[in-house]
C-alpha cells in the first residue's frame, strides 16, 4: 500500500554524498588527514607566538644578549633608599634570631646578649658580616653591609645594648 510507493524515496534519504570509491577516499581525507594538518598548524602557530618577529627585534640587543659571556655583573643602587635595621632583621636575621635557631642569641634576650654587646659593636658587627660558627656571612645578600650594621644595632639594643645608628659610609667610587 503506501508502504511500497514510500520506498525509493526512503532508500534515497540513506545514500548520502559519497556514491563512488573516489568519493569516499575525498571524503576520508578531509575529515581525518586534514584536520591532523590544521592541528600541526594551530600547533606551529602557538608555539611560535613568542618568538619575535622578524625586524621587531632590537638588533644591537639580541646581539649582545646571544654574545655575552657567562655570568654578567649586576650593578646595584647604591643610593636606594636604606632598608631600617627592623625592615632587615624581619627579612633576614628573624629566621634564627627570633627563635634562637642553632643557639643564635634570641632578640631580646638581655642574658644573651649582654657578653657580646661587652665585646663591642665593631666585633659584633664583624660576626654578622663575615659569619661567626653557625652563622654564615650575612654579607653579600639582598642587603648593602650598612643595612646589615643597621640590623646588628637594632638586634643589639634589642637586647640591652646602647649602640649608636650606624652612619652610612660615603660609597667609594670603585
Ligand atoms: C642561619 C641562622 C642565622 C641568621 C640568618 C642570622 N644569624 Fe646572627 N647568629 C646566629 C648564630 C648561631 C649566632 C651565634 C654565633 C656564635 O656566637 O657561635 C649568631 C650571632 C650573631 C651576633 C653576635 C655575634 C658575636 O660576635 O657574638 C650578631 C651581632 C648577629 N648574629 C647578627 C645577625 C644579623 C644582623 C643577622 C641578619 C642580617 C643575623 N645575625 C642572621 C645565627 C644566625
Amino acid at each position: 500500500m503506501s508502504d511500497t510507493s514510500n520506498t525509493p524515496v526512503h532508500e534515497e534519504d540513506h545514500t548520502g554524498p559519497i556514491k563512488t570509491p573516489k568519493q569516499l577516499l575525498l571524503a576520508v581525507l578531509y575529515s581525518f588527514v586534514v584536520p591532523i594538518f590544521v592541528i600541526i598548524g594551530l600547533v606551529y602557530y602557538v608555539t611560535s607566538a613568542n618568538k619575535p618577529q622578524a625586524g621587531s627585534v632590537n638588533l644591537e640587543q639580541s646581539v649582545t644578549a646571544r654574545i655575552q659571556k657567562v655570568g654578567t655583573v649586576e650593578i646595584r643602587d647604591a643610593n636606594r633608599p636604606m632598608k631600617t635595621g627592623e625592615q632587615v632583621f624581619q627579612a633576614q636575621c628573624t629566621a634564627c634570631h627570633t627563635a634562637g635557631v642553632a643557639g643564635a642569641p634570641k632578640i631580646g634576650d638581655v642574658a644573651a646578649w649582654a657578653p657580646r654587646i661587652k665585646t663591642g659593636y665593631d666585633t659584633l658587627l664583624n660576626s654578622a658580616l663575615k659569619g661567626k660558627n653557625a652563622m654564615g656571612a650575612q654579607s653579600g645578600g639582598d642587603f648593602d653591609d650598612f643595612e646589615i650594621a643597621r640590623a646588628v644595632v637594632y638586634l643589639a639594643n634589642a637586647g640591652g645594648g646602647k649602640f649608636a645608628e650606624p652612619v652610612k659610609p660615603v660609597p667609594v667610587a670603585k
